[in-house]
Parts: structure tokens; C-alpha cells; sequence
């Protein structure tokens, strides 16, 4: 009887540990949820690809969000119609993202930038953007000229 409880035991442990490891294996392959969120005055536009996707853009209303699944490596830029533009970043990327915001990652457009954090309420910020004002470019001033 011993050896029989000390049986179900290993044979739970084994379960227990082939459970966790296919737990973690779906994880790996899993999507993450994507939050961006705009608190700025004007639209903001968020332009992304992803590595064989079509290109695409979501528009944000002033102090508006919108939350989506992302599965694979994703770069964006921010336009900003009332603070500016920020070039090509890594939006979404699974080796970085897999460990800093495994469950939910969100962007914020904000005064001076776009910031990154884990979407957890305690969660600081840990990745930083600033808004490149337009340049005025040399034709429009010459045509106001
Ligand atoms: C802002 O975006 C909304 C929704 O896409 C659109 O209807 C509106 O015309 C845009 N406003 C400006 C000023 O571009
Ligand atoms: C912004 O991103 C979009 C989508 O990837 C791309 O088509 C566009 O050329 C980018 N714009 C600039 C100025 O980098």
C-alpha cells in the first residue's frame, strides 16, 4: 500500500510536470493583448507592418483606446496631428515582449511621446518615445512667402 501511494505519487508529480510544461509551450505560441490608448488633443494614427502582413493603421480619437490580439513581430510609426511623428519601432516583438508584458502590453500616446509599459495597474512605464516635431519644410515656408 506504501509503494502503491508512493506510485500515484510520482505519477502525479509527472502529470503535473508535463501539464506545466504544455502549459508553457501554448504560452509560447499564444498571442499577447495589445492596448494603445491616446491622451492627446487631435487624432493619432498608428501605422504598423509586421514581417509578411499587409500594412495597416488604427485612428485614435482624442482620449480614446481600443485593446487586440497580436501574435507576431510588429514595427509602427505615430502620427500625432497635434504633436508630431515618431518613426519606425518595434511595436511588438515576442523575445522582448514575452518577458516584460506577457498577458497584456500598452502603448499610451502622451505629451511628450508614446510610452510603453506591462498593462498591470502598478506598472511603470519602461519604454519611451518623443514626438519629432514636423519639420517645417523649406517649400512651405518658401510658399508662404
Ligand atoms: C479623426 O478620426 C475620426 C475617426 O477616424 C474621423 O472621423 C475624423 O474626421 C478625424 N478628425 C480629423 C481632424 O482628422
Ligand atoms: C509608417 O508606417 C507605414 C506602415 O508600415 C509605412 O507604410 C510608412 O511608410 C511609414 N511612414 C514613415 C514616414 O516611415
Amino acid at each position: 500500500m506504501e509503494l502503491f501511494m508512493g506510485n500515484k505519487h510520482v505519477l502525479f508529480l509527472a502529470f503535473f510536470f508535463i501539464a506545466s510544461w504544455v502549459m508553457q509551450l501554448s504560452a509560447v505560441s499564444a498571442t499577447t493583448k495589445i492596448r494603445f490608448g491616446s491622451n492627446v488633443l487631435g487624432n493619432v494614427s498608428l501605422n504598423c507592418q509586421t514581417k509578411n502582413g499587409d500594412p495597416w493603421t488604427k485612428v485614435f480619437k482624442p482620449f480614446n483606446g481600443e485593446s487586440w490580439e497580436i501574435s507576431e513581430a510588429t514595427f509602427c510609426n505615430v502620427t500625432s496631428d497635434e504633436k508630431g511623428f515618431i518613426d519606425t519601432f518595434a511595436f511588438y516583438d515576442p523575445k522582448r515582449d514575452s518577458v516584460r508584458c506577457p498577458l497584456s502590453c500598452l502603448w499610451a500616446a502622451v505629451d511628450f511621446g508614446v510610452i510603453g509599459r506591462n498593462d498591470e495597474y502598478f506598472a511603470y512605464a519602461d519604454l519611451f518615445l518623443y514626438w519629432k516635431k514636423p519639420k517645417v519644410a523649406g517649400n512651405e515656408a518658401a510658399k508662404r512667402q
